[in-house]
């Protein structure tokens, strides 16, 4: 199957006037290429305001990409990024991808995400590695952050280990202190990379709940993740990507169990839900 037989799903235009109403993450159009290989093809995805959005597909099909350009750790070639009102990107008038700096700056702040890997300081305690980037990025007030990190860590049933260093803690816990270190930067969206991978069914029971819970406190998640089931329990909305497009999106019930594409059916009887 080539790429152009593919139907992306379009999104309409939408007005940036005022800053009701506009979703916590708005793209349009966003297409990436390493080379001559061309890793997505027209993604369109809006995130709203206590919306879960679960991102699925086949290995390769761009999802690390498009999660990387959404977190401005790459670029888009061309599309349009917003965070709210704040328009990350915009085309140029070849139709290019433009960034602006400062958008890009205030962006920063808007979202958090939890990588598969941690990436925590292993030198730093566990306070530390949450206080951080809310004191040096966002200069924010000592005293207040580490009163917000220590209410976190108590929300995460984390208060007990705020002294050690990582490698004293369980790939769980560890991976608590992550969330913990992006909810410190109050986002108003949180990105999740394979958040249930390397947890056992308690675990991920806890993060169903957690993640449902950020959701009722308004924000918005976006989750990448192979694992069917956990994107089904957990997701108002299910994107399917499939070869740098989204070929099927709609509710975990739409899109599993009465889904339209014959790639969606191909791709959900090769996985476990
Ligand atoms: N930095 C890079 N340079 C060149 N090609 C890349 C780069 N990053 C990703 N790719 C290519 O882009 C395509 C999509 O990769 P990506 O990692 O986004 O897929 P994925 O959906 O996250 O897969 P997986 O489920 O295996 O993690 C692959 O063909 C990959 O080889
Ligand atoms: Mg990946």
């Amino acid at each position: 199957m080539t790429k152009h037989k593919l139907r992306s799903i379009p999104r309409p235009d939408i007005s940036f006037a005022s800053a009701a109403g506009l979703p916590a993450v708005y793209l349009r159009d966003a297409h990436k290429s390493f080379g001559e290989n061309e890793v997505l093809c027209g993604i369109s995805l809006t995130i709203n305001k206590g919306e879960v959005v679960s991102i699925i597909g086949p290995s390769g099909a761009g999802k690390s990409t498009l999660l990387r350009c959404l977190t401005l750790l790459d670029t888009f070639d061309g599309g349009e990024l917003a965070y709210g009102d704040v328009r990350v990107c915009t085309l140029d008038s070849e139709r290019y991808a433009k960034y602006d700096a400062e958008a890009m700056a205030k962006a920063r702040m808007r979202f958090g995400i939890v990588f598969q890997d941690y990436y925590l300081f292993p030198h730093f305690s566990v306070l530390k590695n949450v206080m951080d980037a809310p004191i040096v990025v966002q200069k924010r007030d000592p005293k207040e952050v580490e009163e917000s990190a220590r209410e976190l860590l108590g929300r995460l049933g984390l208060a007990e280990h705020a002294d050690k260093v990582p490698c004293q803690l369980s790939g769980g816990q560890q991976q608590r202190v992550a969330i913990a270190r992006a909810l410190c930067m109050n986002p108003r969206v949180i990105y999740f990379d394979e958040a249930t991978s390397a947890l056992d069914p308690k675990l991920t029971m806890d993060m169903h709940r957690l993640i449902r819970e950020l959701a009722a406190d308004g924000m918005a998640v976006g989750i990448v993740t192979h694992e069917m089931g956990f994107a089904r329990d957990v997701s108002d909305r299910i994107c399917l990507l499939y070869d740098g497009q989204i070929i099927e999106e709609g509710s975990p019930d739409e899109v599993i169990n009465h889904p339209k594409n014959e790639l969606t059916k191909e791709f959900l009887s090769h996985v476990e839900g």
